[in-house]
């Protein structure tokens, strides 16, 4: 055993993997999320899982796949806070959010108002704490100013942590939740309480939080069709056939004009062929044909 450094920072010794137990871990962690761990990484099931297995009392992973096996849902919990990054901020990829907002969103509001329809469905997968959904709130409000009140908009966030999905349901964020946000936005919409900063409660209601996995076709079924998709960051976490089944889950969930956004370092080459690449101001994002 050697002595290291967890996700939440407390030093503690680290249980070693052997070859077997990796292969036997990964594989599950994949069955059960897409999340795909590659060799590279094995030393993250080390570092993160050695202080879970000493709550459990348990010395070795071979005793932890076994306990996993026969537990019903409650460890598999514990397993996706652990295998998951939910790294993010308000306003992350500023480029790509303006692109967003003066051209694809105003693209979709004018079809919209075309139609005679004032209705908005958004769809962040992925959503960690809350920084996206929100965000996205942020835009609307400065695009729709008063008109708002005439739209109906619904706001669909979902993530595979259930502890990212209680926090951004919470509203209170840290200093490093706005390490991409302009101090305006912090001033508008926050207010500094003990231990952060809290959203405005009238914000943090227009965003519906599920704890969803996007591996469960059936639930993802369940979200309402949508104008828009944000699944920024997530698929990197996948294999190409894990990318494949949610792309084609989010294609189907999109209406026709609709629009499908990943990250800057995620693409669709290879993933999906249905999409039309829409390029504007040099942020990509990917076009549902009418
Ligand atoms: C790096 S964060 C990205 C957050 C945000 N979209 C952004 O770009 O700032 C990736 C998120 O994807 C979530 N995730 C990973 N696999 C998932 C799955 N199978 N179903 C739902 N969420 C998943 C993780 O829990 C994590 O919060």
């Amino acid at each position: 055993m050697s002595l290291l450094f967890s996700k939440s920072n407390t030093l503690r010794k680290s249980v070693k993997i052997t070859e077997e137990e990796f292969l036997q871990l990964r594989d599950f962690v994949y069955d059960k999320s897409g999340i795909y761990i590659d060799e590279k990484r094995k030393y993250l099931f080390e570092s993160r899982f050695s202080r879970r297995l000493g709550q459990l009392g348990l010395t070795s992973f071979t005793d932890y796949i076994k306990f996993l096996r026969v537990d019903r849902g409650q460890e598999l919990k514990q397993l996706f806070e652990l295998v998951t990054t939910n790294e993010t901020s308000f306003c992350r990829d500023t480029k790509q959010l303006e692109s967003f907002r003066d051209n694809l969103l105003k693209e979709v509001l004018d079809r919209q108002r075309k139609t005679g329809r004032l209705e908005l469905n958004i769809w962040s997968a992925g959503c960690s704490s809350g920084e996206e959904p929100y965000t996205l709130v942020f835009l609307l409000l400065e695009t729709l100013k008063a008109e708002i009140a005439r739209w109906k908009i619904s706001i669909t966030a979902v993530d595979l942590s259930e502890e990212m999905i209680s926090k951004a349901r919470t509203g209170i964020y840290t200093e490093y939740a706005f390490k991409t946000t302009p101090d305006t936005i912090r001033k508008r919409y926050f207010k500094e309480v003990e231990g952060g900063w809290e959203l405005d409660p009238r914000i943090r209601k227009l965003v519906n939080f599920l704890p969803m996995n996007l591996n469960d076709a059936l639930a993802v079924k369940r979200v309402p069709r949508s104008h828009i998709i944000f699944c920024r960051n997530v698929i990197i976490y996948f294999d190409d056939a894990m990318k494949r089944k949610v792309v084609q889950a989010f294609y189907d969930n999109l209406l026709p004009g609709g629009y499908l956004l990943v990250g800057h370092s995620e693409s669709l080459h290879k993933v999906s062929q249905s999409f039309r690449p829409v390029h504007n101001a040099g942020a990509i994002a990917y076009k549902k044909e009418e």
